[in-house]
């Protein structure tokens, strides 16, 4: 029980408030927004392109226009001499070191990179991946490829990065603990965001509007899908889903992951981890320490210091279950296609890149009554489409219960491109839009 004192003593560490680190950054953020806005900027206007001729020398040579200010006025070429962390060769990028002063060091980088500090208060990272080998399952590396390319979609759609890791960053840490060392890696890589949003493979963006509301965050680090009662009286293991969250860019994460992963199978107590966690919830018959049943663990000893940075997501699905959601697909298209028949605008063709807009559009006249809205996330827990496992699932209700939610969600994607799958089902037929 020694170790239990020693994560509960370090978490009551990390549990001061984490303070908004962006306040003195404002004014550079409004002024890099003016500067984009001006007529000095190197960004062409509508005068030049048409000023523009091709020429064969020029073609694909690189202007200064596409090297100085890149996508979204993002200065990707800009790293001045200033020291910062990366100079700081003890700064580690692994678990077993959570460092100090995160939140400074961030920062301070930001303070070199005005174009990132920006709208840095709610830029995301995606984060997922899978395991460095062919899957065990002969249609794994299909339906991971068609999980991936639902990612990119929903990534694209909204301007949010994503990294896809494919590697084991920590030897030991293996199946669910593999999050743990890549986040924290994807932390220091990233300092120009604010949330890591980690998604498990298994999981399909089946609403390509949503966009979720980060501002009702902004006191808490870490937000994953759960219920109150199940964790705080069922004590289950259930209780969240663990596969699914936001964490926030900032030295509380930094030790909280560290103390997460002092559960996890590299550490020497973790056999007694996996005793103490089956002890603790009322539902847990697996003897193995996981990260799911660590994190109700924690809101269960440390819910008036941990627990208050601990935002328990119920209001959308973060992390639906699909066996209660892949049968009402049809419905739901329906309900859609009734409620864009109702309002011009939805009618009207556009580019994908304004997709939000439209999304907005939606969401006035869904508010206007009726139920039916499209899951967020749709999570085939249970159902492993890599190593081919399932518990309790047949094949057809696995594979079957993807591809329908996969097709459901490219539909929304392939609007924009003028077509239609009219059978959720069967993927390779694809019809024009009218
Ligand atoms: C970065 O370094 C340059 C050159 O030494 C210096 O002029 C500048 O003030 C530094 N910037 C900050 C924000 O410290
Ligand atoms: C899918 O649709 C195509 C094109 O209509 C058709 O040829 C094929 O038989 C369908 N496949 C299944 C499994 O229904």
């Amino acid at each position: 029980m020694g170790r239990v004192a020693i994560a509960v003593a370090k978490m009551e560490k990390i549990i001061g408030p984490s303070k908004p680190i962006f306040i003195g950054i404002a004014g550079v953020g409004l002024l890099m927004l003016l500067l984009s806005f001006s007529p000095f900027t190197s960004y062409p206007n509508m005068y030049d392109v048409a000023k523009m001729t091709v020429t064969p020398k020029k073609d694909g040579a690189a202007t200064n226009d596409c090297t100085t200010v890149s996508y979204q006025g993002l200065k990707l070429d800009h790293d001045p001499a200033n020291q910062t962390f990366y100079d700081d060769q003890t700064q580690s990028y692994e678990i077993g070191n959570s460092g100090n002063n995160w939140d400074t060091k961030r920062r301070e980088w930001l303070e070199h990179h005005p174009s990132f500090a920006t709208g840095a208060e709610d830029r995301v990272l995606l984060l997922t991946g899978s395991q460095p080998e062919p899957c065990k399952n002969p249609i794994g590396d299909h339906l991971l490829l068609r999980l991936f390319k639902n990612k990119v979609d929903y990534c694209r759609i909204h301007g949010y990065d994503i990294f896809y890791n494919n590697a084991f960053l920590h030897p030991k840490m293996v199946s669910w603990w593999t999050k743990m060392p890549m986040i924290r890696a994807a932390m220091l890589a990233h300092p120009e965001v604010e949330w890591i949003f980690w998604v498990d493979s298994d999981t399909v963006f089946t609403d390509m509007d949503f966009k979720p509301p980060l501002e009702k965050y902004k006191d808490h680090n870490l937000v994953v899908h759960g219920y109150y009662s199940k964790v705080y009286e069922e004590k289950s293991w259930g209780g969240v889903n663990a596969g699914v969250f936001f964490i926030r860019n900032c030295q509380w994460s930094m030790e909280f992951l560290e103390v997460w992963a002092e559960m996890g199978p590299q550490t020497p107590n973790y056999e007694k981890w996996g005793q103490i966690l089956t002890s603790t919830m009322s539902d847990k018959t697996d003897p193995e320490s996981d990260d799911q049943s660590a994190l109700v663990y924690f809101l269960l000893k440390q819910k008036e210091t941990l627990g208050k940075k601990i935002y328990i997501e119920n209001q959308y699905d973060l992390s639906g279950y699909w066996f209660d959601i892949i049968n009402s697909f049809d419905t739901i298209s329906d309900n859609y296609a009734r409620i864009e028949k109702g309002v011009m605008e939805l009618q009207r063709r556009h580019a994908e890149k304004v997709s939000e807009h439209y999304a907005m559009v939606m969401k006035e006249a869904f508010s206007d009554g009726g139920g039916g809205k499209r899951p967020f996330i749709t999570h085939f827990t249970a159902c492993s489409p890599c190593s081919g496992v399932h518990w309790g699932y047949t094949d057809e209700q696995c594979w079957g219960g993807m591809e329908k939610a996969l097709n459901f969600a490219d539909n929304q994607v392939l609007r924009n491109y003028g077509f239609v799958h009219p059978d959720l089902l069967n993927t390779s037929y694809l019809y024009p839009l009218p």
